[in-house]
């Protein structure tokens, strides 16, 4: 009930009657008074006045179910949804889920991580309050080498999501998927998926993003916050809400092709790479080019001083900015 209440609070944005609320959902009055002191318990303050009701007029940044709930307006993305406190690292968390067959569209968040891991074995710094840690669990109906262009469409998502919350257009993708403020990196994401000859088990797209965060440890210079970008605070929830509202749209013109010629448009407006020289690092073959934009498949164009344009497959290859990340 209290999941109810306070997403029926926050829809209204002002005071709603114990009354209303009542009828809504066919509860007492004692059932609703129960549901608000267990929101206030939780940090969320609630003005009530007889009368008129109550009225939220604070939330607490907390990640938890109710709080995600009460700005989730998806069909499928997150209905399904696991939220700890703390956790070793959510993509183990929703691989164990999807192996006790969990609903496609499970979303699994954590306030911390402890074994947070990111792309090429590294591990994910993940201190509690200030960032998001979450993974999506698809059971896509689709060729396994076509399930590597998920992770494009997620920092889609994440990068339009930002954009949105921001109020602006300053976030961006380095490709293939870490998203970017300002030059430096706000997200990243690691996918895993299980299969077994042509056919998908489950993938997992795990997604971290900096958002309260106020500094970084030194090694992590090129990295930044929406709050460091902004200068105040985001409510984590309302950016989950928003991630999966995105990723669920991209997801639907993705599954229609199986590859990213309905997104590319958006994908390489949203890339920061474009139309700029960039460092390829292919193991034993580095080299300078003009990176153009993406194709139907995710790879990236690049222009050789020779003419040539090469097609850049994400695995082992990275690309740098010549003079920096970017
Ligand atoms: C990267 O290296 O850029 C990818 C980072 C992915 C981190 C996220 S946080 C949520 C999920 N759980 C993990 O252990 N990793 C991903």
């Amino acid at each position: 009930m209290k999941d109810e209440v306070l997403a029926a609070l926050r829809e209204r944005g002002g005071y709603v009657s114990g009354q209303e609320l009542c009828d809504r959902f066919s509860v007492s009055r004692t059932a609703i008074w129960k549901a608000v002191s267990k929101l206030k318990e939780e940090g969320y303050e609630i003005d009530s006045v007889p009368n008129r009701g109550y009225c939220l007029l604070t939330s607490p940044d907390a990640m938890t179910e109710a709080e995600i709930r009460s700005y989730l307006h998806t069909e499928k993305m997150g209905k399904s949804l696991v939220c700890f406190a703390d956790t070793d690292s959510t993509n183990i968390q929703a691989k164990l889920l999807a192996e006790q067959n969990a609903p496609d569209g499970t979303l699994v968040c954590s306030d911390q991580q402890t074994k947070g891991r990111g792309r090429r074995g590294r591990a994910w710094d993940s201190p509690p309050g200030e960032a998001i840690y979450m993974s999506l669990l698809l059971r896509p109906d689709i060729h396994p080498e076509h399930a590597s262009m998920l992770t494009l469409v997620m920092g889609m998502a994440v990068a339009d999501a930002i954009n949105e919350l921001m109020g602006g257009e300053s976030a961006g993708i380095k490709w293939p998927n870490d998203v970017v403020l300002k030059g430096k990196k706000v997200s990243g994401t690691l996918t895993e998926m299980s299969t077994e000859m042509d056919c998908i088990h489950y993938v997992v797209i795990g997604t971290g993003i900096n958002v309260n965060t106020q500094k970084f440890p030194k090694e992590l210079d090129q990295a930044t916050s929406l709050r460091l970008a902004a200068g105040h605070n985001f409510r984590r929830a309302e950016l989950i809400a928003l991630c999966m509202k995105y990723f669920e749209k991209y997801y639907a013109l993705f599954e229609r092709t199986e590859d990213l010629s309905l997104l590319i448009d958006e994908y390489n407006r949203l890339l920061v790479n474009r139309n700029r020289e960039v460092r390829v690092l292919e193991p034993g073959n580095e080299y300078t080019g003009l990176a153009l934009g993406i194709n139907n498949q995710g790879e990236l164009l690049v222009r050789r001083e020779n003419g040539r344009v090469d097609e850049i497959y994400a695995g082992e290859v990275s690309v740098r900015g010549v003079y920096g990340y970017v």
